[in-house]
């Protein structure tokens, strides 16, 4: 079958999902937005239709608490559609760190249907998966039917992300502007956190941003360096303008030189215009860019991530707000373990000291993000054994090698000043120190 035979619309798309189908979708920007927009339409002739997603960028109506009786939805990673449509009860997570998240969930059950978004077909007949392959192309081998949303304004990318028409059974040619993450303006304390950690990363070094606001801030701290390489899960829009303003070139790299190395690429329009048909850009299969062994063959490898809570041990909870899932551990533990296992490496978790948070009366109240124990439910995503770098807008704290007793002390040296008696006399009071 050429081209033209693999077209067909969103409605006949849909009319091939089967009661009991599992249906995969790309994460963030490859995720199929069509498709999906209209999946609820078919709710009255289906039942138990499981869509597994990963940081969907968009609400869909198929996730509204009137179809929960129709579909499951199985979630990588929590993002502000999935944080609202939990409540609804038919929405669950998987935990997974990310290099294993396809792997592991083949493991278990096989896709129906993989149905994600791609750039248009060049004249090889080979289609981009454009924006990743954290595990897209493995669950395109593995599923029955592939569908994919054939999109002009897709970059076209490079790596191993690649799909031959010969692979793909339909296509649904669509025009949807790529999904972009807005960037949040910088504001003090980011300025604070990215000079402190700018203090550590030296000419050459090879680093990793990850998700959130902070580590998209450090980027501005790093306008001064020279000769920076990535190798990174996500390529963000802070590593896109350091790569243009000429500070990464990957000319010291000891893995891949010369190619920004990442899984997955989330950000703003500019981003995805960067890697279109950009050769520097090389996007790879998560199950190999996230693996620690792999991140630790470079050298000065350099890990900036985040967290929402930091015990006084050094445990990190960065995917949920007590028992209450609010993203994922994505790649945190691959990344902060790759750095540690690379000649050189480090590790940072950057975090303000304080959030601002509503109390039982929904008063809006400042609470000390470092904390004498997680609160009740919290995950810990990455754990004390593995924490290397904790920095607040009030300092770093070394933690690698040290002892609860020289943790809790650092740690309380980068809490907030108005917190740190009450968090002594509590480390006291729980009999960690
Ligand atoms: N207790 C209660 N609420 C807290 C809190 C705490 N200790 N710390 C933060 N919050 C609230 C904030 O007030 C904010 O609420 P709002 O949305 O109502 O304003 C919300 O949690 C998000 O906090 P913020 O600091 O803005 O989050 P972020 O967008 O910068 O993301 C993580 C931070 C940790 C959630 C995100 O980085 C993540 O998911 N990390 C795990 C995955 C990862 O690190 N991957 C690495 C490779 S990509």
């Amino acid at each position: 079958m050429n081209y033209s035979d693999k077209v067909i619309s969103v409605e006949k798309a849909l009319e091939l999902v089967k009661s009991e189908d599992v249906i995969v979708t790309g994460l963030g920007a490859g995720e199929a937005h069509d498709f999906l927009m209209q999946l609820h339409t078919i709710a009255d002739r289906i039942n138990d239709v499981t869509v597994t997603n990963c940081l969907p960028m968009s609400d869909f109506p198929f996730m509204k608490e009137e179809y929960k009786d129709r579909f499951f939805v199985d979630g990588w990673f929590y993002s502000p559609a999935l944080r609202k449509a939990h409540k609804n009860g038919n929405i669950s997570f998987i935990p997974n760190h990310l290099h294993l998240a396809g792997v592991k969930r083949l493991d278990f059950v096989k896709p129906n249907i993989y149905v994600g978004s791609c750039s248009a077909v060049d004249k090889h007949g080979f289609v981009s998966l454009s924006t990743g392959n954290t595990y897209e192309k493995r669950m395109i081998e593995a599923a029955d039917l592939v569908i994919l949303e054939v999109n002009p304004n897709m970059p076209k990318t490079y790596g191993d992300l690649e799909v031959h028409l010969n692979d793909i059974n339909y296509i649904i040619e669509s025009d949807y502007p790529v999904p972009v993450l807005p960037e949040t303006p910088i504001n003090e304390k980011d300025l604070k956190i990215g000079q402190y950690i700018a203090d550590f990363v030296n000419d050459g070094d090879c680093i990793q941003f990850g998700i959130g606001g902070i580590p998209n801030a450090v980027a501005n701290a790093l306008v001064d360096k020279k000769d920076l390489g990535v190798h990174t899960e996500m390529l963000t829009t802070g590593l896109m303008k350091l790569a243009k303003s000429g500070v990464i070139n990957g000319s010291k790299k000891t893995l891949h030189r010369g190619k920004m190395v990442c899984t997955f690429a989330l950000g703003s329009a500019e981003l995805y215009d960067f890697i279109d048909q950009n050769p520097s850009v090389m996007i790879l299969d998560g199950n190999y860019v996230n693996d620690p062994h792999i991140i630790g063959l470079n050298d000065n490898q350099i890990s900036i991530n985040t967290t929402l809570e930091i015990d006084l041990t050094g445990q990190c909870c960065s995917e949920s707000i007590g028992s209450v899932q609010f993203s994922g551990s994505g790649g945190q533990v691959d990344t902060a373990v790759g750095a540690q296992k690379a000649k050189n490496g480090k590790s940072f978790i950057a975090l303000y000291s304080t959030a601002m948070v509503k109390d039982a009366s929904g008063e809006r109240v400042e609470i000390s993000k470092i904390v004498p124990q997680l609160k009740l439910g919290a995950v810990v995503t990455l754990s004390r054994n593995d924490v290397d770098f904790v920095v607040t807008e009030y300092g770093v704290a070394a933690l690698r090698g040290t002892n609860i007793r020289q943790r809790v002390q650092r740690l309380i040296e980068i809490a907030h000043p108005k917190f740190r008696d009450e968090l002594y006399a509590q480390a006291k009071e729980i009999g960690i120190i």
